[in-house]
Parts: structure tokens; C-alpha cells; sequence
């Protein structure tokens, strides 16, 4: 039988933060099952997060936790191919070519770039304004069909197939033109101290890390904002209680129960009862998370195969594509 041919996905993640309830319920825990239909590369973007100062030992120690993390959240490395992006150094080269295919006014308009001038303002450096021919050169040296990524990066896909057409037309077929893959939505989890904005590691204790020991969470929830309205009973209404609706949302999230069937199990409780329930539902959600990653933490061996073995099967395809790229632009081949 003929073998059917996957398409490939890829997606980076910047090693800048520690991964929280949000991030895992929103969008990590559905990604071990797309190497069913996929075949995904992830990939730490340690280059990219140098565009902002970071603590050497700090950025070190991060990308190692967060690949652990995504292991421990089911990403299976036998399935997947995970690896640091500074390992794979045509990256470094591929961003460089496209650089010089990627217009200063392009770059300029790019709404993250201006963002992050106004919060970096003491280091607003090149490689913070060439970022999006980097992450171009990351998506096009694998061919990659598909780039799962939030709301805030689709402009930078939009450019990167910009980049990769006006290359194909110069040269030739040369680059496959990706997609932003905008992922059927998980549960979009708020702060648990401010319900009407996204759950961000910039409030940490609105937040809960993956990583954190259960009695911390157990804290959090039982401090969580509930609404001021006088009614203290269990009921979905986004508009009128959305800290209620948010811990609904979570628990419905962590147990697989529908609003409904929530709305029973705690009728004439109040949000005492609630509060706490919710929290340990999470704690109980998260501890092998937290085992596991604890566990390959504490394997640098074996954390040290998986990095390895992924930086070897990317860059055996990376070189294809950059072999190629060099060729067309009109470098003279490598003797050796
Ligand atoms: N810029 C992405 C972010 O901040 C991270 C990233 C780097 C990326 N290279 C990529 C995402 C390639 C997708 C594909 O989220």
C-alpha cells in the first residue's frame, strides 16, 4: 500500500516564561494528539528570546524545563520531533538570506515590532526588527504546511508567506507557502484575580504555573475573584459573574463535566464549597504533569537524547532546504 504522505506542522515556542493553567488548557494539551495526523516539529526559539535582555543561567534552565514540560503535557518525542532552534544552525543562515529578501518597510509595520519598541525602549536592537525574517527562515526550511500559532503571530505568518513567494517568483519553486493554523480553540482561561483578561504569567496571582505545588494553587482558587453579586450560587453567566463563569469554564475543562451538569453537582453550595473544589480539581490535573516533568528534569540524560536526536532529523531536512536556497541565490557550493 502506498504510503500517505503527512503534512508537516511546525511551531516554535520562545523558552521566556513558565507555562501556566492557560496556555496548558488552551492550547498545549491538544497537541500530543495532532502527531496522529501531522508530522510536527516543535522547537524551543531560544534565538528569538535573545531580542530581549535575558539572565543567561535563567534562559539555560528554561528552555530545558520547558521542553520537559511539553514531554510531561504528552508530546511524545518518539512522535515528535523536538529540538532547540539554536542547535539547528541553518536557522541562523536560512534568517540571514531572508533578510535581504525582507523589505525595511515590511519589517516596520510589523505590530509586535512596535510593541515591543514601546516596552523595550532602552533596546530596541536589529535583531528585535528582523525577528519576523528568523521565524520565516524557522517555518520555510521545513517545508512546514502548517504554523499553529496564536492570534498575536498570524501578521509574522502573513509576512513569512510574503517572503516565500516573492522567492519562488525570483528563483523559482523553492519554498512550500505555509498556513497559519489557528487551532480549534481550547478553553480560553481568564486571570483568577481579574476574570475579564486572559490568565498571563504578568499576573502571577491571578496565575497558576504548571509547576506550582499544590498547596499554592489550592490558594489561589480559594482567593480567586468571584462576583459581587448577592445570589453566591453556581451559575454560567458570562456577562454578569465572569469570575464564576471562569472557574466554571476551568472545571469543565479539567473533568470533562458540561455547565450543567456543574450547575447540579454544586446547587445550594455556595462559592466556599466552589472555590476550593475547583482548585483541587486542578491540582489533581496537573500533578503527573508536574511528576513527570519533575522527573526528566532530574534525566538531563535523557532530556539530552531527546534534543540531540531532534536536532539531528531537523537538520537533515534543514540542510535540503538551504542547500538549495544557496544554490539559487548564486553561493558556491560547499567542497566539504
Ligand atoms: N514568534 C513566536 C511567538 O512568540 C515564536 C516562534 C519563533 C515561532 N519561530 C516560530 C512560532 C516559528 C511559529 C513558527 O510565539
Amino acid at each position: 500500500m502506498e504510503e500517505i504522505k503527512k503534512k508537516i506542522m511546525l511551531s516554535g515556542i520562545q523558552p521566556s516564561g513558565d507555562l501556566h493553567l492557560g496556555n496548558y488548557l488552551g492550547a498545549v494539551k491538544n497537541w500530543g494528539a495532532r502527531a496522529e495526523e501531522f508530522d510536527c516539529y516543535y522547537f524551543m526559539a531560544d534565538l528569538h528570546t535573545l531580542t530581549v535582555r535575558q539572565d543567561p543561567k535563567m534562559l539555560r534552565r528554561r528552555s530545558l524545563e520547558q521542553l520537559a514540560q511539553y514531554i510531561a503535557c504528552g508530546i511524545d518525542p518518539e512522535k515528535n520531533v523536538l529540538f532547540l532552534q539554536s542547535h539547528v544552525h541553518e536557522h541562523a543562515e536560512l534568517g540571514w538570506i531572508l533578510n535581504c529578501y525582507t523589505m525595511f518597510g515590511e519589517l516596520s509595520r510589523m505590530t509586535q515590532f512596535k510593541d515591543k519598541c514601546a516596552k523595550n525602549a532602552d533596546n530596541i536592537n536589529g535583531g528585535l526588527f528582523t525577528y519576523p525574517s528568523l521565524m520565516a527562515a524557522d517555518i520555510l526550511l521545513y517545508q512546514a504546511d502548517y504554523v499553529p500559532v496564536g492570534e498575536d503571530q498570524r501578521q509574522h505568518c502573513e509576512l513569512t508567506r510574503d517572503i516565500a513567494v516573492r522567492f519562488n517568483n525570483i528563483y523559482g519553486e523553492t519554498f512550500k507557502v505555509p498556513e497559519a493554523y489557528v487551532p480549534k480553540a481550547g478553553a480560553r482561561v481568564m486571570g483568577l484575580g481579574n476574570p475579564t483578561s486572559k490568565m498571563s504569567k504578568s499576573d502571577p496571582n491571578g496565575c497558576v504555573f504548571l509547576m506550582e505545588k499544590p498547596e499554592d494553587i489550592a490558594r489561589k482558587f480559594k482567593r480567586a475573584i468571584t462576583d459581587s453579586d448577592t445570589e453566591n450560587c453556581v451559575r454560567f453567566d458570562q456577562a454578569n459573574k465572569p469570575g464564576v463563569s471562569n472557574l466554571m469554564n476551568i472545571y469543565s475543562a479539567v473533568t470533562g463535566k458540561s455547565f450543567e451538569e456543574i450547575e447540579k453537582e454544586f446547587a445550594g453550595c455556595g462559592y466556599g464549597v466552589f472555590k476550593p473544589a475547583v482548585g483541587d480539581a486542578v491540582i489533581e490535573t496537573l500533578r503527573p504533569i508536574r511528576e513527570e516533568a519533575t522527573r526528566l528534569l532530574n534525566d538531563k540524560a535523557y532530556l539530552c537524547s531527546v534534543y540531540t536526536e531532534g536536532a539531528q532529523k531537523a537538520s537533515f531536512i534543514a540542510r535540503k532546504t538551504l542547500r538549495k536556497v544557496y544554490k539559487k541565490v548564486g553561493l558556491v557550493e560547499k567542497p566539504f
